[in-house]
C-alpha cells in the first residue's frame, strides 16, 4: 500500500525530531557501534578544532572542473570539487569517477585515465571480485594524480530500461547491486581513496530528476532501491553517501531525514558523512537537521552556498545545535582517517597504463553477454572471411556522457568521434580509441577482413554478401540528465542496417554497444547477437577475443530486455521526448508514483506473466551447463541451497548459476543468491550458496524490522529468472531480524 502523501509527511517530521537530540542522547544511540581508532581520532583532533573549524569541513567549492566556468581554486587539482581543510587535515579533492577517473583534458592537459566498461558490464560479470579489481584500478589511478575522494560507487536500481545513467549503475536487482557496487568502493578504498556511495536514494530517472518526487510505499524502497544501497554500504564501507537531487515521497532527498538519518544513519549505524549532489542542497538548518553533513561546490552549484553563512547564522541563532556541527565534522574526519586519507596521502607517479587497460578488458571480457548464438556461429574461425560494419568499429568503442566520462588515455590522437551529440549537455559521444576491427584483424592474421561504415546501407549489404560472415557493430548513446526515448529504438539507420546486412548473408553477428536494452527487431534473422554494453579502455581487445573464442563469453544479464515497453511497469516517461536536457531536468515537478513497489524488473515480469525478450541472468557461453540435485538446508539461521553444476561441452566456460525464491505469501520471485563457476569440460562440482536473508523476509515497517514469513518457499536453480529447471520447496519458521 502507498503510504498517503499527508502520512509520510507526519513521519518525516517525527524523523526530524530524532536528528536534534542531545549530544548525550547521540552518543548512547552509537555505542553498540565499536569505537575504532578512526572515531577516536576524529574525536581527538576536532577536541582540539574551533566551532569555525568545523563549519568550513562541511562546504566545499567548485573544482573548476565540471560546471560552469569556476576557476580552479589556489591548491585545487582541477575537478568537482575541492576543500581546504583545518587543523593540518589533507585537502580534499574530489573527483568524479563513476566507470574511471574523470579527468577533464581541458583542464589537466597532462592528466590521464583508463575507462572501465560501463557499470551495467561490470554487473554483467557477476562477480564481485572483478567489480573490486575494477575499482582499485580507478583508486589507483586516482592517488597517483593526487585525488582523494571519488564520486564513484552509483547503486540506483534500473526501475526502467531507458533510465539515462542506467550504465553507470548495477542493473535492477538489489542483491547484485549492493554485492557489486559494494565490491567497487572496496577496491577503491584500499587505495586510501574515499569513494561515495551515490545517489541516495531513489534517483532511477533522469527525467525532471532535479525536482520529481519519487513516490513508493517505504516499506517496498527498504526492500528493493534501499536494499541495494544498504547491501553495498555493508561490502564496500564507503567513506561518503551522496544524497541525490530528486524528492522522495515529496522531500527533497537532500534534505529527507527519513532517509538520511532513520535509515542511514540509525538503523544502518553508518558512521561517516552524507555530501549532496551538485546542485542538490535546497536550504540550510532544514537540511542539517535531516542529516546532511555536507554541501557540494555551494558556491557554484546550489541557489545559495546554504552550508556557508547562513548555516553559521543557524547554529548562532539556535536553529541547528552545535552538536550537529560537531557530528558533521567528526564524520568526515573520521571516514579521512578510517580510509587513510591522512596517514597516506597521493604521491603524485606516473600510471600502470598498461595493467590498467589490461584490468579494463578483463571487466569486458566477463561482462560482454552473448544473447543469442544460433548453430554456433561464434566463435569465428581465424580464417573466415568476415565483413565489419558500423559503430565507428574502426575507431573504437562509443562510451556513456555526463559526469562519469572518461577523457580516456590516447585521445584526441588516435580518433574521437564527433556526432550525433547534444549541442549544450553533454557534447557529442567519446569514442575510446579501442578499435574492435584492428583487434579482430590482430586476432586473424591471415583472414580477410573488410570495414565499411554502414552509412550507406547497400554497400553494407554487398559487403557481407561478399563474406563468410558479416559482424555490424551498432551503438547507441546514453548519458546523464536525459531519459532514452519510450519506444527504445536504435537510433539512426541502425536497425535498417542490421536487417538488410542479415538478409544478405544469415551468417551475421551483431555487437551491441548500448547503455541500455534496445528492441531487436532483426532478432529472429541474425545468427549471434552479443551486448558489448559500453566496453572500456580495452574493449576493443575484449571484443575481438570473445569474438574469435581466445576467452568465452561469460557474462549474465543485470536487467530484463523488454520484448516491448508496453511490458514496463511504466510503458512511457512522461515528458522523455522534450529535446532540451536542461527544460527536462529544471522546468518539470512531477510525481512519479512507483505503485509496483518492490517488484522491479524481472520481479515485475514474473508478477504480471510477460515474456521478456532476454531475462535477467540469461547469457549464453561456448559450452553447456547442466544443474542438478537442488536441496535446502538450514544451519543456525542461515538457509544454505547446495546443488551439482556440471560442463557439458568440451571447452572450458564459466557458469552463474542463480537462485530464486518466491515467499510463502506471493509475490515476484526474487534472487537470493548465485555463485559463478570455472569448470572444464566434463568438470562437475558441488556447489554451496547461503541465501541472503532480507531476500527471505519482508520489510515491517510498522516495527521497524524484517520479518521472514513461516511456510513453504520455492526455490528455483537456473541460469536466468524464467528457468523453471530445477525447483524444490522448504519450509522456514517465521522469524524477525533487526534492521
Ligand atoms: C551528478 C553526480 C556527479 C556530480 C559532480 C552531478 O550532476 O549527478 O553524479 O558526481 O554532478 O560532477
Amino acid at each position: 500500500m502507498m503510504m498517503s502523501r499527508k502520512l509520510m509527511l507526519l513521519s518525516a517530521v517525527a524523523f526530524g525530531g530524532i536528528v536534534a537530540l542531545s549530544p548525550g542522547a547521540q552518543a548512547r544511540e552509537g555505542q553498540d557501534a565499536p569505537a575504532t581508532t578512526a572515531d577516536s581520532r576524529a574525536r581527538d583532533l576536532l577536541s582540539h578544532m574551533t566551532l569555525q573549524d568545523k563549519l568550513s569541513m562541511v562546504f566545499t567549492i567548485d573544482g573548476g572542473g565540471t560546471m560552469g566556468n569556476a576557476p580552479i581554486p589556489p591548491g585545487g587539482l582541477g575537478s568537482a570539487a575541492y576543500l581546504k581543510t583545518p587543523a593540518g587535515l589533507p585537502p580534499l579533492q574530489i573527483s568524479d569517477a563513476g566507470l574511471g577517473l574523470r579527468n577533464p583534458s581541458h583542464v589537466r592537459p597532462h592528466g590521464q585515465a583508463v575507462g572501465l566498461p560501463s557499470g551495467l558490464a561490470t554487473a554483467s560479470t557477476w562477480d564481485p571480485d572483478m567489480a573490486r579489481q575494477g575499482g582499485a584500478m580507478i583508486g589507483a589511478e586516482a592517488w597517483r594524480q593526487g585525488f582523494n575522494v571519488l564520486l564513484a560507487g552509483g547503486a540506483d536500481l534500473t526501475r526502467d530500461p531507458r533510465g539515462g545513467r542506467n550504465f553507470e549503475y548495477a542493473g535492477e536487482d538489489p542483491l547484485l547491486t549492493g554485492r557489486v557496487v559494494g565490491a567497487t568502493i572496496a577496491g577503491i578504498q584500499s587505495q586510501h581513496v574515499i569513494s561515495t556511495l551515490k545517489h541516495f536514494a531513489m534517483n532511477d530517472l533522469e527525467t525532471s530528476r532535479m525536482t520529481m518526487s519519487a513516490d513508493i510505499d517505504t516499506a517496498a524502497m527498504r526492500e528493493s532501491d534501499l536494499l541495494g544501497f544498504e547491501i553495498a554500504m555493508e561490502v564496500g564501507h564507503p567513506g561518503s553517501v551522496m544524497c541525490s537531487y530528486n524528492r522522495v515521497n515529496d522531500i527533497y532527498a537532500c534534505e529527507n531525514p527519513y532517509l538520511l538519518t532513520k535509515v542511514l544513519k540509525q538503523d544502518w549505524k553508518y558512521p561517516g558523512f552524507v555530501m549532496s549532489d551538485w546542485g542538490a542542497t535546497h536550504s540550510s538548518a532544514r537540511s542539517a537537521l535531516a542529516g546532511l553533513d555536507q554541501e557540494s561546490s555551494g558556491d557554484d552549484a546550489d541557489a545559495r552556498p546554504f552550508f556557508r553563512e547562513i548555516l553559521a547564522r543557524d547554529v548562532r541563532e539556535g536553529r541547528v545545535p552545535t552538536s550537529r556541527v560537531d557530528d558533521m565534522a567528526q564524520r568526515i574526519v573520521r571516514s579521512m582517517y578510517d580510509v587513510g586519507l591522512v596517514d597516506h596521502p597521493p604521491v603524485m607517479q606516473p600510471l600502470d597504463v598498461v595493467t590498467d587497460i589490461l584490468t579494463a578488458q578483463r571487466d569486458e571480457e566477463e561482462g560482454a553477454v552473448l544473447l543469442k548464438n544460433s548453430g554456433n556461429l561464434l566463435p569465428l574461425s581465424p580464417t573466415a572471411h568476415v565483413a565489419v560494419i558500423g559503430g565507428h568499429a574502426d575507431v573504437g568503442v562509443i562510451s556513456g556522457g555526463g559526469s562519469s566520462q572518461v577523457d580516456p588515455i590516447g585521445a584526441p590522437a588516435i580518433g574521437v568521434v564527433k556526432g550525433p551529440g547534444k549541442k549544450d549537455w553533454p557534447g557529442d559521444p567519446v569514442y575510446f580509441p579501442s578499435s574492435p576491427y584492428r583487434m579482430m584483424q590482430a586476432e586473424a592474421p591471415s583472414a580477410r577482413l573488410t570495414y565499411t561504415s554502414g552509412a550507406d546501407i547497400a554497400r553494407a549489404a554487398d559487403a557481407a554478401r561478399r563474406a563468410d560472415v558479416a559482424v555490424v557493430f551498432v551503438t547507441q548513446f546514453s548519458y546523464e540528465g536525459m531519459d532514452t526515448a519510450n519506444a527504445m529504438t536504435l537510433d539512426g539507420n541502425q536497425d535498417a542496417l542490421v536487417a538488410a546486412v542479415a538478409r544478405a548473408n544469415p551468417r551475421t553477428v551483431v555487437v551491441m554497444e548500448t547503455g541500455n536494452p534496445v528492441m531487436m527487431p532483426w532478432l529472429d534473422n541474425v545468427g549471434a547477437v552479443m551486448e558489448a554494453w559500453y566496453p572500456g579502455s580495452g574493449g576493443g581487445a575484449a571484443i575481438a577475443r570473445l569474438l574469435y573464442g581466445k576467452v568465452a563469453p561469460s557474462g549474465r544479464l543485470p536487467m530484463t530486455f523488454p520484448a516491448s515497453p508496453v511490458q514496463l511497469a511504466h510503458p512511457d516517461i512522461a515528458g522523455v521526448t522534450a529535446n532540451s536536457v536542461f527544460e527536462m531536468q529544471f522546468h518539470t515537478d512531477q510525481e512519479l508514483v512507483y505503485d509496483e513497489g518492490s517488484e522491479v524488473g524481472y520481479r515485475w515480469f514474473d508478477h504480471t506473466h510477460a515474456t521478456p525478450l532476454f531475462a535477467f541472468g540469461h547469457g549464453l557461453t561456448y559450452t553447456t551447463f547442466a544443474h542438478d540435485g537442488l536441496r535446502v538446508a538450514h544451519h543456525g539461521d542461515d538457509v544454505v541451497a547446495t546443488f551439482t553444476v556440471r560442463n557439458m561441452g568440451t571447452r572450458v566456460g564459466v557458469d552463474v548459476p542463480q537462485l530464486y525464491v518466491r515467499l510463502p505469501d506471493g509475490g515476484g520471485r526474487r534472487l537470493a543468491g548465485w555463485q559463478r563457476v570455472t569448470l572444464a569440460p566434463g568438470e562437475s562440482r558441488e556447489l554451496s550458496v547461503v541465501l541472503e536473508p532480507r531476500v527471505l523476509a519482508h520489510f515491517d515497517e510498522k516495527h521497524d524490522r524484517w520479518n521472514v514469513p513461516s511456510g513453504e518457499y520455492r526455490i528455483w536453480l537456473g541460469s536466468s529468472a524464467v528457468d523453471e529447471s530445477q525447483q524444490v520447496t522448504f519450509h522456514l519458521a517465521g522469524r524477525n531480524m533487526a534492521p
